[in-house]
């Protein structure tokens, strides 16, 4: 598979070589003075729009290792090239943005590029932020350089050949990326153009909500359709809120609600997302969270998917997993799947147990699930982790149960699939 791919971006190198060597090698332009003046880049309030902006990009995430100094970097991601440890961002002179201009900063969100021009890896957000507009690159820019520096060497990476080479992204972004601010919609509403600019740009929600291939670059034009993230093993579902979308039947007001509190009435926040939330959503302003549910609400509906219902004789499984689910589940879940609200996630119609490959309410029964603590949920409750007390059979046949009862009409999972999440740890 590995090779197939290191193949196919070799040949792809070769044949648009030349085309690439044209259109993306100039040399490095040297680093651009700045055009904005210090004393721009000193005042408050700018400083202020720039925090929050970069808690809406949630770059504080990515860019701090556990237990180290917020925006310092050093925390490892993993992608479908290798190993990426993110820089430090904090404006130390030597190992952080301390001589960067703000020309260089925009050149890194907006083009995904370094400060020599180089180019930066994808598992940094930059095919979301390319949409960030100049004034908020500005206000972000400005509220990174008044923090404190931090000195805090950059780490290598553990990348294999080709990707360990900058320039063999080329060709990804010749497939993958398209350079360019966000462009407002005149004939949708305020609240449409602002939902949309924050969830396409610097909430960059696509980045894990989107299908993709074995390079990690999202196919089509399938925005939001749902998808297993790169290199993690959790599914982001479809985030319509149409006939057969992933969030078919959810409010504006759920929407919100699961982005400020971690928890609504159709579902909790778990896995990557209780981090986004707790990290990002939760802090940001009302008006926002309604535009970005406004925008969510306008997606199509989606096709609907081949059901798994017909596919095998489930009798068996679906009587096992009925004993199971009345002993273990139906106390918290209820009979009806129907949950407790404000308590217990509902199951019926829960866009984690339909999601098309099981992996999330396979991995939720084995490890257990916990929310995000938030301010407007403060003690939220988790689910126990049933690894212990359930074999893998017993898990498959619960969890096929929970995907085929009620209005629920998701597919099989199997035993052999709960074999392969068992043992992989929690990311
Ligand atoms: C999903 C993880 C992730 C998120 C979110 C993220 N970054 Fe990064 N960022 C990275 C990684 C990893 C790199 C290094 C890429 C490389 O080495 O090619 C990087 C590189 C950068 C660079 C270039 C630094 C250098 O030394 O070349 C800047 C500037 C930057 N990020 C700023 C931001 C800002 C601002 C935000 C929020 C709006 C943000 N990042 C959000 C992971 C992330
Ligand atoms: C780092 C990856 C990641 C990012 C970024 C991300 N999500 Fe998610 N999201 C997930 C995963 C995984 C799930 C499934 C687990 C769950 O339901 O909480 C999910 C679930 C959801 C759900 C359904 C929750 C439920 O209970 O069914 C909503 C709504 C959602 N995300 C909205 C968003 C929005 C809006 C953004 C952008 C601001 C976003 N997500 C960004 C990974 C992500
Ligand atoms: C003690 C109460 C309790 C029991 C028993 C319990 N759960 Fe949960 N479950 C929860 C809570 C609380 C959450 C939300 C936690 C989270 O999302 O992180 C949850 C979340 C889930 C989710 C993810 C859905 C979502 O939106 O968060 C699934 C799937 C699930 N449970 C299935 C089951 C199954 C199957 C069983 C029986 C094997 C079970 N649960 C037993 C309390 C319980």
């Amino acid at each position: 598979m590995k090779r197939i791919v290191i193949v196919v971006v070799l040949l792809l190198l070769a044949a648009g070589g030349w085309w690439l060597f044209r259109s993306e090698s100039r040399p490095s332009a040297p680093t651009s003075a700045s055009t904005v003046d210090a004393a721009t880049l000193k005042d408050p309030a700018l400083i202020a729009q720039g925090e929050y902006l970069a808690t809406v990009g949630d770059c504080a995430s990515c860019h701090t290792r556990q237990g180290g100094a917020l925006y310092a970097g050093g925390r490892v991601l993993p992608t479908p090239f290798g190993n990426i440890p993110s820089p430090n961002i904090t404006p130390d002179r030597d190992t952080g943005l301390g001589e960067w201009s703000f020309e260089d900063f925009w050149q890194a969100l907006h083009s995904g590029k370094g400060r020599h021009g180089e180019l930066l890896y994808p598992v940094f957000s930059y095919t979301s932020f390319t949409k960030v507009s100049r004034d908020d690159a500005l206000a972000m820019f400005a509220y990174l350089q008044s923090l404190a520096p931090v000195h805090a060497p950059a780490q290598p990476a553990t990348l294999s050949f080709p990707y360990s080479v900058r320039n063999s992204l080329k060709a990804w972004r010749a497939l993958y990326f398209k350079e360019g601010e966000f462009q407002r919609d005149p004939s949708k509403s305020d609240a449409w153009n602002r939902g949309a600019y924050l969830v396409q740009g610097l909430g960059h929600c696509n980045e894990c909500h989107a299908p993709r291939d074995s390079l990690g670059g999202q196919q089509g034009n399938a925005s939001l359709a749902g998808g297993q993230i790169p290199s993690q093993n959790w599914y982001a579902p479809d985030l319509s809120t149409q006939t057969n979308g992933g969030l078919a039947g959810w409010s504006e007001q759920d929407i919100v609600d699961l982005l400020k509190t971690g928890q609504s009435a159709r579902g909790t926040a778990f896995g990557p997302m209780a981090e986004v939330v707790a990290r990002s959503t939760q802090h940001m302003h009302d008006d926002d969270l309604h535009a970005m549910a406004t925008y969510l609400q306008s997606l199509p509906p989606r096709a609907a998917s081949v059901s798994g219902k017909t596919q095998l004789d489930t009798r068996a499984i679906m009587q096992h997993g009925a004993k199971i689910y009345a002993e273990r589940c139906a106390d918290c879940h209820g009979k009806d799947g129907g949950g407790v609200a404000g308590v217990y996630p509902p199951l019926n119609g829960n866009s984690s147990v339909n999601e098309p490959t099981g992996i999330n309410a396979m991995r939720v029964v084995l490890l257990g699930g916990f929310a995000p603590v938030t301010q407007g949920n403060p003690r939220p409750y988790s689910m126990p982790p049933f690894a212990q007390q359930l074999s893998d059979a017993d898990v498959a046949a619960v969890v096929t149960y929970i995907r085929q009862s009620w209005s629920n009409t998701a597919s099989v999972v199997l035993e052999r699939d709960v074999v392969k999440y068992r043992h992989t740890p929690i990311d």
